[in-house]
This record gives structure tokens, sequence and C-alpha cells, in this order.
């Protein structure tokens, strides 16, 4: 069966850690989107792993496909296994002929494009991610299977490098090197290819993780980035350039949707918000320079939603895994779940961090907005209109800092009685059944209440 892991908000909701959890039931664990914009952290054996494209059930063993879905930088592939092995793991990466490949002229032009972009601008990570689905989209893309043979490349190369030269040149007079240069290209992306077919990494990813399934194992689908970073579903155009939504789980693989809605589909919910990047944000807490829009620095500090800012955002370690930026952060946002719980179709939730909340006297929620002087429950469908959205807030109490290790040990019922409270509302609201909490970074600190593959 499979088991689809999607994020419910904004990216960075501790997905790592469920997909590490269960992921200990599975035996394949497959990404069907994005590429290297996607940090997640995994802490084994006392040891933390930060990875941005090997799927994280690597770590512990498992066979870790990039499904077609997916945009690979093989140099970012070859640096993450080559660490994993120096570390002492012997990971076991299979990469769909699919998949499309980021080439360096694709890094370049996202930094050209998002400094021009100003307002527009999504904050991206500057990874080369949406300049390679642009070219999958427009036709002219370079897939995997592409490195394993060099005519197919020299003649994809030699079609579109040309038109990405002129563009950095003469529409944004940007300088060109090596980035543009087919030659170099051309045998710097033949030997990632020679590697691939040595290593014999490759594979055909719907057939390869259907004959998986037939076979009777336990595959994970695992969603990078966030439903309100999707490009249909979330804050367009402060968004990803893929699907993380469970949808994405189907179309970046090459499984049947009738496969994938067969399993289990749970939706990770951070106990409050956080964002990196641009756009509006009805609950956010303070603001980030260079991120939150009109911030001004100076006006809040030192006031207290800033001091709870900063002190969520320390408590949590919100700062981003890929690029290191602070992120902002805000109260928990139901009309932005209710949106991911319909997308998404979840089957469980698992809500993390809420030890990070703990010692607050109170914790807020965004219940619902208020939009043009009527009361919404979910996201409109434009980013202008979320913006002109203000959150109206309910009020919990809040609980006591505890030792959240004896917590994860005795269950769900160990939870502070407050907290319990919290995530009780949240089930509800949402109509899905809780299957985890998380309590702290580790996957030991996570309470577990469903097993999606029992
Ligand atoms: P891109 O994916 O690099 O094109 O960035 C587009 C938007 O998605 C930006 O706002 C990024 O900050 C955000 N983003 C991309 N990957 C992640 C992630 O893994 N966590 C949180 N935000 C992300």
């Amino acid at each position: 069966m499979t088991v689809t892991i999607v994020g419910s908000q904004l990216g960075d909701e501790g997905k790592g850690g469920v997909v590490d959890l269960y992921g200990d039931a599975a035996d394949v664990v497959v990404r069907y989107q994005g590429g290297d914009n996607a940090g997640h952290t995994v802490v084994y054996d006392g040891d933390t792993y930060k990875l941005s494209l090997v799927p994280s059930g690597a770590v512990r063993g498992k066979v870790g496909v990039l499904g077609n879905g997916c945009v690979v930088n093989p140099e970012t592939l070859f640096e993450e296994i080559d660490t994993l092995r120096e570390r002492g793991l012997d990971p076991d990466i299979r990469v769909a002929e699919r998949a499309h490949v980021i080439l360096p002229y694709h890094r370049a032009l996202d930094g050209i494009e998002e400094s021009e972009k100003d307002d527009l601008a999504a904050g991206t990570t500057k990874r080369g991610i949406g300049p390679t689905y642009e070219d999958k989209a427009g036709r002219r893309g370079v897939r995997i299977g592409d490195l394993l043979d060099p005519d197919v490349l020299r003649e994809r190369l030699e079609y579109v490098v040309p038109q990405k030269k002129a563009l950095a040149e003469e529409v944004f007079d940007a300088e060109t090197g090596e980035a543009f240069d087919i030659d170099f290209l051309f045998e710097t992306y033949r030997e990632y290819g020679t590697r691939l077919a040595e290593e014999d990494m490759t594979v055909d990813c719907g057939s390869f993780l259907q004959e998986r399934i037939d076979a009777g194992d336990n595959v994970m689908l695992e969603g990078a980035q966030g439903t309100s970073l999707d490009i249909d579903h979330g804050v367009y155009p402060y968004v990803t350039s893929s699907n993380p939504t469970a949808g994405g789980a189907t179309v970046g693989t090459g499984l049947g949707p009738t496969v994938v809605g067969d399993g289990e589909v749970i939706g990770i919910v951070k106990a409050y918000l956080s964002r990196v990047g641009t756009g509006p944000l009805p609950t956010e807490l303070g603001g980030v320079e260079g991120q939150t829009p009109g911030y001004d620095p100076d006006a809040g500090a030192g006031d207290d939603e800033e001091e709870l800012a900063t002190y969520i955002r320390d408590e949590g370690g919100e700062y981003g895994t890929v690029t290191g930026r602070p992120r902002r952060v805000g109260w928990l946002d139901m009309p932005m779940l209710r949106h991911a719980t319909r997308a998404n179709g979840f089957t469980g939730l698992a809500i993390n961090h809420i030890d990070v909340l703990a010692g607050l006297d109170e914790v807020k929620v965004g219940h619902s907005y208020e939009f043009d002087g009527e009361e919404i429950f979910t996201m409109p469908p434009t980013t202008e209109q979320w913006g002109r959205c203000e959150a109206t807030f309910e009020t919990f109490e809040g609980w006591d800092d505890v030792d959240w290790s004896d917590v994860a040990d005795e269950g769900y019922d160990a939870i502070p009685e407050n907290a319990r409270t919290y995530l009780e509302y949240i089930s509800d609201e949402l109509e899905v059944p809780i299957y985890a909490v998380g309590v702290g970074p580790g996957r030991e600190e996570t309470v577990v209440v469903e097993d999606p593959y029992a």
C-alpha cells in the first residue's frame, strides 16, 4: 500500500520526522515533486542529517526514489550521496528517467529573475527550480534519461542553451559564463550520466513502484514544501513551481490515482505557522525584513508581538534548512488548513511542534477570516484577496513545558490537557483524526496514535 505525506501549510511542517517515523514500515520512500529546495532534517542514532534532495528514508536503509515529478540537480544528488557514504551509510537511490535535470543556467536564471521581480519575487531558494519546470512545460527540458544518451543530450543542449544565453544577456543584461557554455555542459552532464548508469540508479518510476507494490512492499510518497506553496492551490505567485498536494503523488510517480487513493494521505501540520519567502500571511506575528511585505524593522521593535515571534522562532529553530534564512512565524491558520484538507483529502493528521509553544500563557489560532465584511472559513482563491483577509482569533490556555520524552513514551494521554484541547480543536474542525503528535525534533519524540501501515 501507499502512504502519502503532504505538508498542509507553507513547508517546514516537520515532514522529515514523520516520514522517518512511519517510514520504518516502508520499503521504498519516494519524492514526487520539487528538487534540492526541500530542506529536511533527519535525526538518526543521535546524528543529524541535513538533506535537500535525497529522500529522508535513505538514511535508514530504505530504497529512496526521486520520481518523475522531481527536478534533479545531479551535483547535489551526488554530493548528498557521497556525504552519506562518508558517514558510513550505504544509500540506495533511484532516479526516474523522466525526471527533469536542473542545469547551471537554471540556477543562474532563478537568481537573475528574482532580483528583477521586486514585489512579485517569491523569495525562492535560487536552486533553479522554477526555470527547470518552465523548461519542462515548454518542452525544452533535459531529462535524466537524456544524460544516458550523448547524442540526445547534445541535441537538447544545442537547441536550448543559445536561447537561455540570449535571455540572460539580452533581456536581463546579465553576464554569462560556463553555465551557458554548451561544451562545458555537455562534458559535465555526460559524466553525471555515466555515473548514474554505472551505479544503475535510473528507473522507469511508475513501473518500478507498481512492481514493488504488487510484490507486497509498502511505499511512502513524500511530498516536499506544502499545500500553500503548490503552484495550483497555493498563494500564487509566491509559490514553488510544482504540486506538493496529494494529486502530485500520482502524476509525479506514475502510480495511478486509484493506487494512491487506496492508501492513506497524511497531512503534516505545524502547531503554528512558519514561512520562508514573501507574500501575505494573515496570522503573522511581527515580521522579517526582506520577506514580510512592507515591513519596517524599527517600527515594532521591542513590542510584545515581536518578542513572541522571536521566542517562537528561536524555540522552534525557525531558520531555513537550505538557506539559513530566518522564517516568518505566526499563529495557526485554520482557513489554510481547511483548504489543505479539501485539496488533499487527508485521512490522518500529524501535528508537530506542540513543545515549541509550551510555556506560553495563551496560544491563539486564526479560526476564520474577515473578508470584505464577511466571515469566511477557507482561503479565497487569489492572493490579493488573501492579503485583504484579517484573521479572527480564538484563544486557548497555554500548557507547561514538560519532559516531552516521557510524554512520547507514555502516549497521547500524557500530553498536557490544554495541549490536547488545542489538538482536538484542530482535529474536530478538520474532521480528520490525529495519527501522530510531534513533541520534539527526534522521531522518538513523537506520540504515535495510529500506524497508517497497520
Ligand atoms: P523555489 O521552490 O525555490 O522556487 O521557491 C519558491 C517559494 O517556495 C519560495 O517562497 C520559497 O521560500 C518556498 N520554498 C521552497 N522550498 C521550500 C521548503 O522546503 N520549505 C519552505 N519553503 C520553501
